[in-house]
């Protein structure tokens, strides 16, 4: 059976500035939830193991790590969210869009658009809790080079205004509703009004999701790897 969602009304997508210090903290929230679980399992981590080595996500039963035995603390705080997202949001362009409930009901229709009679099974959420949210920057020669280590993308994007996404997420009860899409559009958009000429992004390849939206959206693999977290790579939109 096919089905079709209507959240127009039911989810809102804003900008938010870094000196809401309310709705900054309740994204901090969202943004731990989101990363919980594969490919990311930032739920715990180990203290004493090797950055990129040392991450357990929601499913691991275990307290202690495996590898040395050490008790596994929680990857996230909302300190160290707060601390990373001032960093962010200070540089240069950076625009931070979240998607908001507005307290109106999510719909389910059939494709020939008769209302189901059924509730969606959508998890009941309050007015104006972030559901989701993106963030993204300008950057500059250097920072590409201190991102990617590659030349050769330098010289590709030699003279032009580059823009990075640095973060996407939407809470697992409202995924696959086109709310990511609608998030990842909009801060397009913004960085087009900006004048930019290309978006930067990266991403792991065993997060499927977003690499489909990634490539829905027009960015292509530049098969360039994260020189840190080699499992990563770089996308790369051309804009208009
Ligand atoms: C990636 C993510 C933001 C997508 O959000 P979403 O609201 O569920 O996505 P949408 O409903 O807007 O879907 C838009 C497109 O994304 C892709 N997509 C979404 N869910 C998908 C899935 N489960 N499998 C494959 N592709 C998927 C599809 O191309 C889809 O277009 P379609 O509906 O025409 O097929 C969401 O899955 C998420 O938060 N994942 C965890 C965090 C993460 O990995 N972020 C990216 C790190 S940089």
């Amino acid at each position: 059976m096919d089905w079709f969602t209507i959240v127009l009304e039911a989810v809102e997508i804003k900008e938010i500035n870094k000196e809401d210090k309310r709705k900054i903290r309740e994204l901090a929230r969202c943004y731990i939830e989101i990363w919980r679980d594969e490919p990311w399992n930032e739920d715990r981590k180990c203290p004493t193991c090797d950055e990129g080595k040392n991450n357990f996500g929601r499913n691991f039963r275990n307290t202690f790590c495996p590898v040395d035995g050490t008790r596994l603390v929680p990857y996230w705080t909302i300190r160290r969210v707060l601390k990373d997202l001032s960093k962010e949001l200070n540089k240069k362009d950076a625009t931070c869009l979240i998607a908001e409930t507005t307290g109106k009901r999510i719909y389910r229709y059939f494709d020939n658009r008769a209302l189901c009679t059924k509730k969606s099974g959508i998890k009941k959420v309050d007015k104006d809790t972030i559901i989701g949210f993106t963030w993204g920057y300008g950057i500059d020669k250097e920072e590409i080079f201190r991102l990617t280590k590659s030349v050769e993308l330098l010289d590709l994007l030699e003279n032009e205004r580059v823009a990075y996404i640095d973060e996407i997420g939407v809470l697992n009860d409202f995924r696959a509703l086109g709310i990511g899409e609608e998030l990842c559009n909009s801060l397009i958009w913004k960085f087009n009004k900006k004048r930019y000429n290309s978006i930067l992004t990266r991403t792991n390849p065993r997060a499927e999701a977003a690499i489909s939206l990634f490539k829905k959206l027009g960015f292509k693999d530049t098969s360039i790897k994260d020189p840190v977290y080699n499992e990563r790579i770089y996308l790369l939109k051309r804009l208009e």
